[in-house]
């Protein structure tokens, strides 16, 4: 166990396609500007089996639905932006 958050990114297809190509390009971005590669393991995962309500995303225990470019980013400030 490391105290590291975990941030997956849904690479099954259907996610793949309707968003999660450019996603993961603006993850990365975010935790290399952010100084954030040390404490984020960030890896892509399998279907999650919620295709219908993607491009999904989880950050630790919690599935984030309906991810965008645009809404990735609000996501990763509430998470890592809390002061
Ligand atoms: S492809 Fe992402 S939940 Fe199925």
């Amino acid at each position: 166990m490391n105290n590291k958050t975990e941030v997956v990114i849904c690479l099954g297809s259907s996610c793949f396609a309707r968003g999660n190509k450019a996603t993961l390009k603006v993850i990365d971005k975010y935790l290399k500007d952010n100084s954030l590669l040390d404490k984020v393991f960030f890896h892509g995962g399998h279907c999650f089996g919620k295709c219908a309500e993607g491009p999904v995303v989880r950050i630790d225990d919690e599935i984030y639905t309906g991810v965008t470019e645009i809404s990735i980013i609000e996501i990763l400030n509430s998470k890592f932006k809390k002061e």
